[in-house]
C-alpha cells in the first residue's frame, strides 16, 4: 500500500479555542491509483491533503508512506520526502510571476540531488512537453492564460519525478473548457503510472477518477 491513515486526527488550536478539522480518517490509496477527495466547505479536505502531502503533522493518528510511518519522522526527513516523491498542485498555481516558466519549473531540482546536474535541462524539457507547453519555456508566466500556468505548476510538481501528486482544487480557478484539458494531463499522467490524489468541489472531475472518498466533518463517509 502507497498510503495508508488509520485513524488520523487534526486539532487546530487558536489561543484557548480548538477545531477538530479531522475526526479520525482511515483510508488507503495504491500506487497507480486516481482519487478524488470530495465533501462540503470545512470538512477538512485541505487538511488531509496537507498531512498526506507532509505539509502538516496529524494530532493522533498513523500515516503510513510506502509502509513507513511519516508522523514519526524529523522534519528534514518530511522535507525529503516531500521533494522527492511528492508533488503539488493548488488552485492558485503558486508560481513566481516574476520568472519565466523554466525558472519555475527548475526551482525543486535546486533542492535536490535526485537529477543531476547536467541532466536538468533536459528533465525541464521532457515534463514541459509532458503537459504541452514546451514552447512557453522562456516566457514570463505573467503573460500565460490560467490553463498554461496550471501546467506550469504540474511540470514544477513532475519534475522531481514525484509518485504522486496532490492536487488541492487544481480546476477551482479554471472555466470549464480549460478545467477538462487539465484533467485530461492528470489522466494522462495517471496512465503512466503516477499516483493521484484530487481534491474536488466537481463532479465532473471526481467522475473522471478511478475512486471518490467523501468527507464530511472530518470523517470518510
Ligand atoms: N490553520 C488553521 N487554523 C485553525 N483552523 C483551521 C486551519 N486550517 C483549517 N482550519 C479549520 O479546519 C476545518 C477544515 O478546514 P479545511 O481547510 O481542511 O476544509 P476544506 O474541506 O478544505 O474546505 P474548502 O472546501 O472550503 O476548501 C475548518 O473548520 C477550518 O476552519
Ligand atoms: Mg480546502
Amino acid at each position: 500500500m502507497l498510503i495508508e491513515m488509520r485513524n488520523i486526527r487534526k486539532v487546530y488550536e487558536q489561543g484557548d479555542s480548538t477545531c477538530e478539522a479531522l475526526a479520525g480518517i482511515d483510508l488507503k490509496i495504491s500506487q497507480g491509483e486516481s482519487v478524488a477527495i470530495m465533501g462540503p466547505s470545512g470538512s477538512g479536505k485541505s487538511t488531509l491533503l496537507n498531512i498526506m502531502g507532509c505539509i502538516d503533522r496529524a494530532t493522533e493518528g498513523e500515516y503510513y508512506f510506502d509502509g513507513k510511518e511519516v508522523n514519526d519522522y524529523s522534519d528534514g526527513e518530511r522535507a525529503k520526502l516531500r521533494n522527492e516523491y511528492l508533488g503539488f498542485v493548488l488552485q492558485d498555481f503558486a508560481l513566481i510571476e516574476r520568472y519565466t516558466v523554466k525558472e519555475n519549473v527548475i526551482l525543486p531540482l535546486k533542492y535536490s540531488k535526485k537529477i543531476k546536474k547536467e541532466a536538468r535541462e533536459a528533465r525541464i524539457d521532457e515534463v514541459l512537453k509532458l503537459v504541452g507547453i514546451e514552447e512557453k519555456k522562456e516566457q514570463s508566466v505573467l503573460k500565460l492564460s490560467g490553463g498554461q500556468r496550471q501546467r506550469v505548476a504540474i511540470a514544477r510538481a513532475l519534475v522531481n519525478e514525484a509518485e504522486v501528486l496532490l492536487c488541492d482544487e487544481p480546476t477551482g480557478a479554471l472555466d470549464k473548457a480549460t478545467g477538462r484539458e487539465i484533467v485530461n494531463v492528470f489522466e494522462e499522467l495517471n496512465k503512466k503510472g503516477k499516483t493521484i490524489v484530487i481534491v474536488t468541489h466537481d463532479p465532473d472531475v471526481a467522475a473522471e477518477c478511478d475512486r471518490v472518498i467523501k468527507i464530511v466533518d472530518g470523517r470518510v463517509e
